[in-house]
């Protein structure tokens, strides 16, 4: 059984969770696009873990990891990640394996991405900063320098030198200051000699996996409406986030993915700027009052609404999702009534699917079912039939307007806090 999971929504659905409790039953996990843009928190025990470009698979033992070509990679972020895990008891090596084509960021990545954030004011993006957008860009505009790169010293000092005179005359131009030379091709010598043994043909090595029958989990980051054709174009990520991104940034055909699991939160939140149909003065003062809702990547408060059937419909729909992981159920149990959105309304008109035109998505107006609150803590819960009827049928209704089967439900952010249903 190979199986995909993917945010339903604008990412932090709680992947990383979800993806260390199915870990158990995998071989192997494998992220796929995205970079260190991606914030998963994994909770075991008494210790937080917060994976940015590792997939959360890594805290089990006997387990590996891949970082497939679909993803953006700095190096200098991988060795912390690395040597972060390493000082916390965990094996990477031999347990973490990097595609040789997966591409780098640079300096002038993070550069360019902060620059053309400030020049775009108020119609900023929100992005993390992290250069995602223009190593992306250089990818795609057949710029980009690979891991496999790394691997020939001599030849990427050349090729990273060009690569930084050429972005310094953009970076001037934007009036941003200068990716020093020198430091950069020092601190990137450094890494690569820490990461040249991780690296790999990753393509190669999981279709060995393949038809040594071992099972798949490929991580999804970001979410559906962050994916860079389905998301909500121009505020979203530079990747694609939805199911079909499993394969196209790993080499594992489609034909060999047998699930694919949506991730939703039982409410919505969004980090960035961008409309948010739903989004809730109400909810974001409760959940950070609770000290819940701040970015693991950025720290930066995210914004809170009630949860979007017709996004997680849609979702549903570009995914394929057969099945859906309900997280952060607990956040909702002091509610007395629970808002979902069932439709949207656009200039009088009902609607069912999110419309592709910004003026439009601007313009939208959410039309809400209410649901009965179930006034109950839930995070102690640990059987779903345990739950209050309220918050079963709550849950059952999201599912069901989403198009998909309910199979896990979380209450808390720690491992045991999971229902199978
Ligand atoms: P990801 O990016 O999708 O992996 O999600 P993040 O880790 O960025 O954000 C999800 C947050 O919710 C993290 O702080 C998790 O520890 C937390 N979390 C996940 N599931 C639950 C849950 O069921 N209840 C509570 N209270 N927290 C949860
Ligand atoms: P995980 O994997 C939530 C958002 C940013 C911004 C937009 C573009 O933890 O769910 P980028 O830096 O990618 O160019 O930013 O996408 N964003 C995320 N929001 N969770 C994430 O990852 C995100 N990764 C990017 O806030 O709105
Ligand atoms: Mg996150």
């Amino acid at each position: 059984m190979n199986t995909i999971l993917v945010g339903a929504q604008w990412g932090d659905e709680g992947k990383g969770k979800i993806i260390d409790v199915l870990t158990k039953d995998a071989d192997i996990v494998v992220r796929s696009q995205g970079g260190n843009n991606a914030g998963h928190t994994v909770e075991v025990g008494k210790e937080k873990y917060v994976l940015h470009l590792i997939p959360s698979g890594i805290l089990w033992p006997k387990k590996t990891c891949v970082i497939g070509n679909g993803v953006v990679i700095d190096p200098v972020s991988l060795v912390e990640e690395i040597k972060g895990l390493e000082a916390r008891g965990f094996k990477t090596k031999g347990n973490l394996l990097l595609s040789e084509n997966a591409h780098l960021v640079f300096p002038y990545h993070r550069a360019i991405d902060e620059l053309r954030e400030l020049r775009k004011g108020k119609g900023k993006i929100g992005t993390t900063k992290r250069g995602i957008g223009p190593a992306y860009g250089d990818k795609a505009a057949r710029v980009g320098l690979r891991l496999v790169d790394l691997l020939k010293p001599a030849q990427f000092k050349e090729k990273l030198t060009e690569r930084i005179e050429t972005n310094n005359i953009a970076i001037k131009a934007l009036g941003g200051k200068s990716v020093p030379v020198k430091e950069t091709l020092v601190a990137y010598e450094a890494a690569a000699k820490i990461l040249r043994p991780y690296i790999t043909n990753t393509v190669v090595w999981l279709h060995e996996a393949l038809t040594k029958k071992k099972k798949m989990l490929f991580e999804g980051a970001q979410g559906t409406f962050l994916d860079i054709d389905f998301g909500t174009y121009p505020y979203v990520t530079s990747s694609n986030t939805t199911a079909g991104g499993a394969s196209t940034g790993s080499g594992v055909p489609p034909h060999r993915m047998d699930r694919v699991v949506g991730c939703m939160k039982a409410y919505t939140t969004r980090v960035g700027e961008g409309n948010l149909p739903t989004e809730s003065a109400q909810l974001a003062d409760l959940f950070h009052g609770m000290g819940r809702e701040f970015g693991a990547t950025t720290g930066r408060a995210r914004r809170c609404g009630w949860f979007d059937a017709v996004a997680t419909h849609y979702a549903g729909l570009v995914n394929g999702f057969d099945e859906v992981a309900v997280t952060n159920l607990d956040g909702l149990d002091s509610l007395s009534e629970i808002k979902v959105c069932v439709a949207y309304e656009l200039k009088g008109k009902r609607i069912d699917y999110p419309p592709v035109d910004l003026a439009e998505w601007n313009a939208i107006k959410p039309v809400y079912k209410t649901f009965k609150g179930w006034k109950t803590d839930t995070s102690k819960v640990r059987e779903y039939k345990k739950l209050p009827v309220a918050a079963r049928n709550y849950l059952k209704g999201i599912a069901d307007l989403t198009g998909a089967e309910l199979t896990i439900v979380s209450v808390g952010p720690r491992r045991e806090a999971t229902l199978w249903v």
